[in-house]
């Protein structure tokens, strides 16, 4: 039996793939490559000594996705595709409710018409809106969004909710990831992202290999201790490790689960600046901006349900996500290509 990986060529997915092919799960994955490139497959079939079976097709395809369940033998789903630049999400909102919730629509009809009711969905810290106090649980009422992105996410989360309370043969597991950063240790796999990032970490990493001039830190006057927002980064391998010990729980009949994925540890943006800079030995120049819109003060998690029901915790501290993020940018200063 496989487990249907979407979106696994993307930057959680591909690390994803590398874990869960180490755990000895048979992996195919769809993935449109809107965001990504075949060559993290390549690394991961390196990494692993084994290759990923991949199809290129849009999880709004139908017959792409009936393909998949002709030719191989699907028992759950991960399901990471889906677009992800909440800047971009306020600026084309039909684009982020088509691609993310029909796409998803779509793949859950396919799944359940081959008789296929396990799923594992990547929803995010953003359904919290903005907290009243943290760290966050997933018994924290979810919030208002501040973009169309956040809200796909939090609709997502209720369909997927009502579609197993209707019909209790699926298991669902929602796993709410804070702030995805780091790298795979062998420096060849790592965020890629399109562009200038919107995220703090390749911003960094990109000032850091001299392809931009300095970080433009957005506000210092938060009620936070240095006045910067504070985040709760994740190191994408100990994520990826999340999915397969939630795989495991889905093997249980998990019914409806839902799993904060963070350190439960804030951190500031000039945190993550000095703990870079001491992590690297690299200068991170940079300059107090506004505000930007939609953010919020802080937020981290109660990762502990986590820890109690499905065994996980995040194993990698700041220092491992500076130097693993940093060593994938030097090696890859153009990312894939
Ligand atoms: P990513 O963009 O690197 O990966 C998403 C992948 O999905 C890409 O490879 C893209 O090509 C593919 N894709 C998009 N639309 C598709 C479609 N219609 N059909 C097939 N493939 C499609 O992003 P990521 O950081 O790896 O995020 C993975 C998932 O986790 C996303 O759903 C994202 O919203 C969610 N998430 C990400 C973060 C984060 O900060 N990175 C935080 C919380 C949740
Ligand atoms: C982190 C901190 C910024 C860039 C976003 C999405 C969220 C989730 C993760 C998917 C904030 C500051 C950033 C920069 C800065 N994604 N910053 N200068 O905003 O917490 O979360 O990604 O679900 O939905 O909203 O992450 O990395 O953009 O920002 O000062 O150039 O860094 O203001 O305090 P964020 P981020």
């Amino acid at each position: 039996m496989a487990v249907l990986v979407t979106g696994g060529a993307g930057f959680i997915g591909s690390h994803t793939c590398v874990e869960l092919q180490n755990a000895g799960y048979d992996v195919v994955v769809l993935d449109n490559l809107s965001n990504s490139s075949e060559k993290s497959l390549e690394r991961v079939a390196k990494i692993t000594g084994k290759e990923v079976k991949f199809y290129k097709g849009d999880i709004l395809d139908r017959d792409i996705l009936q393909k998949i369940f002709d030719n191989e033998k699907i028992d759950s789903c991960i399901h990471f595709a889906g677009l992800k630049a909440v800047g971009e999400s306020v600026k084309k909102p039909w684009e982020y409710y088509n691609n993310n919730i029909t796409g998803t629509l779509t793949l859950v009809d396919v799944m359940r018409k081959n008789g296929c009711k396990n799923i594992i969905f990547s929803s995010s810290s953003t359904v919290y809106g903005t907290p009243e106090k943290v760290p966050v649980t997933e018994k924290t009422p979810k919030g208002t969004c501040t973009n169309p992105y956040g809200w796909t996410k939090s609709m997502l989360e209720q369909i997927l909710s009502d579609i197993q309370f209707a019909d209790p043969e699926w298991n669902v597991i929602l796993l709410r990831y804070f702030n995805p950063i780091g790298a795979h240790k062998s420096g060849t796999m790592g965020e890629d992202p399109n562009g200038i990032p919107n995220n703090l970490m390749p911003y960094i990493t990109q000032v850091a290999v001299g392809k931009l001039p300095e970080l433009g830190v957005f506000g210092d006057d938060y009620d936070t201790p240095d006045g910067t927002g504070v985040r709760d980064y994740i190191h994408v391998v100990d994520l990826a490790v999340g999915h397969v010990k939630a795989l495991k729980k889905i093997e249980e009949k998990a019914g409806l689960k839902i799993y904060n994925l963070g350190t439960g540890v804030g951190y500031s943006v000039l945190d993550i600046v000095k703990n870079f800079e001491e992590a690297t030995g690299v200068k991170i120049p940079y300059s107090i901006k506004p505000r930007r819109d939609g953010d919020i003060a802080e937020n981290y998690a109660d990762a502990s349900l986590a820890k109690e029901e499905l065994g996980w915790v995040a194993e990698n501290g700041i220092k491992e996500m500076c130097e693993d993020s940093w060593r994938w940018q030097k090696n890859n200063p153009n990312g894939y290509n």
